[in-house]
């Protein structure tokens, strides 16, 4: 059989993402903590407990795993309720935690991209209204001029915020997230709110670090007409893509924030990104509908495709050229924050991850600058208002033993990441579904 190869540019990054509530354990002083706690909030009320114990020291062995199988970076995020846990008190005892874990990764020669706030809010900060409260992207750059105080020997590449878009819609729209608003006004002020804290914080983390990259992991869906003959269908795919994918990452160029027909002037975000990061996980498509409340659509995935284990994601690569493209328009460096899916079994992974890496190469050989993949996730983890019924990991986890069970894609993704490219028997010997797909006759 002849060989090729899909090699990555020299230098990329390699790694997997997670977030301090999913793998921490212990996190009793935030918001999620608190709804886990109201019954009926998730999924079999389920509670993220111990999660993968990581603020007892598990970070370690999945650290030495995640490097023994060729990552050489790891995407984590800080608790804000850890180390402010009151409004006048730092917890010095878990900034140094979070040191010693960083330097775990730079001990194994991973390199660290740190998420200052990844959904999570501290319990003293829902009282004063979370980020409704105009008075929250002060208190952010508070914290986030501690924490970067405290690290920028250490870290480089930053993220601000995570998935503000999906914050917002999960908590002020759709209500699966705290605090289970459906309040469009509500939404668009915690937008708003969200955009001026990563704008505070961009000023901050370079006037203490001059030299640091600083970006954002919006959430990119990519959202199709159903009948795209129906002007209709693509008004209302045009909306939604421009209210969802669009508003925040633009109003970093524009300084205006459009989102669901409001408006506002944010002067001050403009020019406040070094690197674009986006997290793909499926594509949409949308049909308009008569549902003033739900930007007048209705969505669905396509037919086609294959759908993950409890039908959260389709497989959809294509999307993922989409948002990559999408991305490359702000012509910066691009980092993938996140791609992954559900998949206890690992039956569907090994076929997604290489036909979205195959995207991912095909774009940076067309000289799209992208500089790295982080995998979501390294082990499953707490998955939000699903609980523990979807299991992102490359690892699989037994949450009462807290046993690692490794999955084959570990193998799959050690190959890519050592090899920095995809080779064809690989493919062939992992995922042979994807085999015609990625090398065809
Ligand atoms: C994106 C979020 O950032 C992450 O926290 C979540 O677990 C994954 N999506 C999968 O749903």
């Amino acid at each position: 059989m002849p060989q090729a190869r899909f090699a990555f540019p020299k230098g990329f990054l390699w790694g997997c993402a997670t977030a301090s509530h999913q793998v921490e354990g212990g996190n009793t002083n935030n918001n999620w903590y608190a709804w886990e706690n109201e019954p009926g909030r998730i999924l079999f009320d389920q509670k993220s407990g111990k999660a993968c114990d990581w603020w007892a020291g598990r970070w370690k062995e999945d650290f030495d795993r995640a490097a023994e199988t060729g990552q050489n970076a790891h995407r984590l995020s800080i608790e804000w309720s850890r180390v402010q846990p009151e409004p006048d008190r730092w917890d010095e005892n878990a900034i140094d935690a979070y040191r010693e874990m960083i330097r775990g990764l730079l001990d194994r020669k991973m390199v660290p991209m740190v998420t200052l706030h990844h959904f999570s809010d501290p319990l003293w900060l829902c009282e004063r209204g979370t980020w409704e409260n105009e008075q929250t992207p002060e208190l952010f750059a508070r914290y986030v001029r501690k924490i970067v105080e405290a690290l920028k020997d250490l870290v480089n590449l930053w993220i601000t915020i995570n998935e503000p878009n999906i914050y917002t819609y999960g908590g002020y729209l759709n209500g699966g997230f705290p605090p289970g608003k459906n309040d469009l006004k509500a939404a668009f002020k915690v937008f708003y709110h969200m955009l001026k804290g990563h704008s505070l914080a961009y000023k901050i983390i370079h006037d203490l670090q001059p030299e640091a990259q600083v970006g954002i992991a919006p959430n990119y869906r990519s959202f199709v007409p159903a009948r795209p003959w129906l002007p209709l269908d693509s008004a209302v795919a045009n909306l939604l893509s421009a209210s969802y994918n669009d508003a925040f990452p633009n109003a970093t160029r524009t300084g205006k924030l459009k989102f669901a027909f409001q408006s506002a002037d944010i002067p001050e975000a403009v020019g406040t990104l070094d690197f674009f990061g986006i997290n793909y996980y499926t594509r949409d498509l949308v049909k308009f509908a008569l549902k003033p409340n739900q930007l007048f659509n209705e969505r669905y995935f396509p037919p086609e495709a294959v759908q993950s284990e409890t039908g959260f994601i389709a497989n959809v690569p294509d999307g993922f050229r989409d948002g990559l493209r999408w991305a490359a328009k702000y012509r910066m460096p691009i980092y993938v924050t996140e791609n992954g899916i559900e998949d206890a079994k690992d039956s569907l992974r090994p076929s997604y991850l290489v036909e979205h890496l195959h995207q991912v190469w095909q774009l940076a050989n067309q000289n799209v600058p992208i500089k790295g993949y982080f995998h979501w996730s390294l082990v499953d983890n707490f998955e939000w208002e699903r609980g523990w019924t979807q299991r992102f990991g490359l690892w699989g986890l037994d949450v009462d033993t807290q046993k690692r069970i490794r999955r084959p894609s570990v193998d799959l993704y050690e190959a890519i990441c050592k090899q920095n490219a995809i080779h064809s028997e690989v493919v062939q010997r992992y995922a042979p579904q994807s085999f015609n797909r990625l090398f065809p006759e």
